[in-house]
């Protein structure tokens, strides 16, 4: 069956969804890869830190494996639109399987604050893309009115079969680690749908008797969209929306969907929240550029936020972690670009080692060795 090739349906059993599994819409996604970090678990004193690279799926994002799953059933019901309010990874996700299902799709996406690789795919993927001039949480507001009144399906993380599919790198890391459960998974956190379905993920493997306990899941915010973050640091009853701002474009969200979901996640497997701010994410992306494996920025903060977690006494050197990986490198190209060139505001020390800025050298044979000479000396 072409379905078995997805690392997501081959879980089909556990995805109690289609009436008919031929009407499942795949482009083999999942069945991504486990990296581990080498020079950065050194650096870190960890034994053991491994990636999910859930930016290795077919659109460069983990939205791949929550969209198969949520447009399968809309393409089964008979839906002629799908539509999403996105910072890029949903719509471009969303687009690439309408377009395989014969779907039209709607995306509503910040205008100017999502990445030019993902803007690019909605568009070559066939989209109606539309840029609403507000912020996401705008996008979102809007979005909600209008299915609400047209036959159009929502496919933004609310939608309980996009859970479904995401939680399946849960099992994904468990079958690779021989079913030795880390005690770490880090996740980013915008809207916080990712953290709450593999939080399920996981919680279904431990009623189902695959593994004996569940790993703690810690989501970590940028400093500039952190309402869960304060809504855990304060102990407070109800999350208060921000005005979210940052680079990582990707979780720059400020009144997120599914903090209820990812707050029990947290507090049922003993996680923990954190947050970290631009230069941290900067350098943590470098880091992981580094290590040959590479990844957009909002990805970058689950390292940035263990090395807090670490400091704080939460996540111990001696413990298995392993770090969520959100979305491909190549999504946001204009950010790792202005951090070598220095444009970003990393004003700090660590991010120096990092920097490679592009030399631009005359043609010819004496610039060039003079250029590497430097490089080699320095
Ligand atoms: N990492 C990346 C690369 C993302 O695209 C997102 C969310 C997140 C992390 C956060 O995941 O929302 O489940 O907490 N992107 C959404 C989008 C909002 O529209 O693409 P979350």
């Amino acid at each position: 069956l072409p379905i078995d090739a997805s690392g997501v349906w081959r879980y089909r059993d556990l995805l109690p969804i289609l009436k008919d599994e031929n009407n499942a819409v795949t482009l083999r996604e999942g069945n991504t890869p486990l990296y581990d970090l080498p020079r950065t678990s050194k650096l870190l004193g960890l034994d053991f830190l491994l990636t999910k690279h859930q930016g290795m799926n077919p659109t460069g994002s983990f939205k791949d494996t929550g969209m198969t799953t949520a447009l399968s059933v809309a393409a089964e019901r008979g839906y002629k639109w799908v539509a999403c309010a996105s910072t890029g990874n949903t719509s471009a996700a969303m687009a690439a399987y309408a377009a395989r299902a014969g779907l039209r799709a709607i995306v509503f996406i910040p205008e100017g604050k999502i990445a030019w690789g993902k803007l690019s795919q909605s568009m070559d993927y066939g989209a109606l893309t539309v840029q609403l001039k507000t912020d996401f949480d705008g996008c979102v507001k809007l979005l909600t009115e209008i299915v609400r009144k047209n036959p159009i399906y929502l496919l933004n993380s609310v939608n309980p079969y996009r859970l479904e599919g995401q939680k399946t790198p849960a099992i994904e890391i468990c079958e690779q680690l021989d079913w030795q459960v880390p005690d770490h998974v880090i996740v980013p956190g915008g809207n916080l749908a990712n953290g709450s379905a593999l939080g399920k993920g996981f919680t279904e493997l431990k009623h189902l008797g695959f593994i004996d306990r569940v790993p703690k899941i810690s989501v970590i915010q940028a400093a500039g969209a952190n309402p869960l973050f304060q809504w855990f640091t304060n102990e407070e009853k109800q999350l208060h929306p921000v005005t979210a701002d940052t680079r990582a474009t990707a979780i720059r969200i400020g009144n997120p969907a599914s903090w209820r979901k990812a707050a029990r996640v947290i507090e049922a497997t003993g996680g923990w929240c954190e947050q970290a701010d631009e230069n941290e994410i900067a350098v943590a992306k470098a880091q992981i550029g580094a290590e040959g494996i590479g990844c957009e920025p909002a990805s970058a903060v689950t390292l940035a936020g263990l090395k807090k977690l670490l400091k704080s006494g939460h996540v111990q050197t001696g413990e298995r972690v392993v770090l969520l990986l959100t979305g491909h490198t190549l999504k946001d190209p204009e950010y790792t670009i202005d951090f070598h060139k220095d444009l970003l505001a990393t004003d700090v020390a660590e991010a120096a080692p990092y920097r490679r800025p592009p030399l631009v050298l005359d043609a010819n044979e004496s610039s060039v060795m003079r250029a590497l000479e430097a490089e080699m000396a320095g």
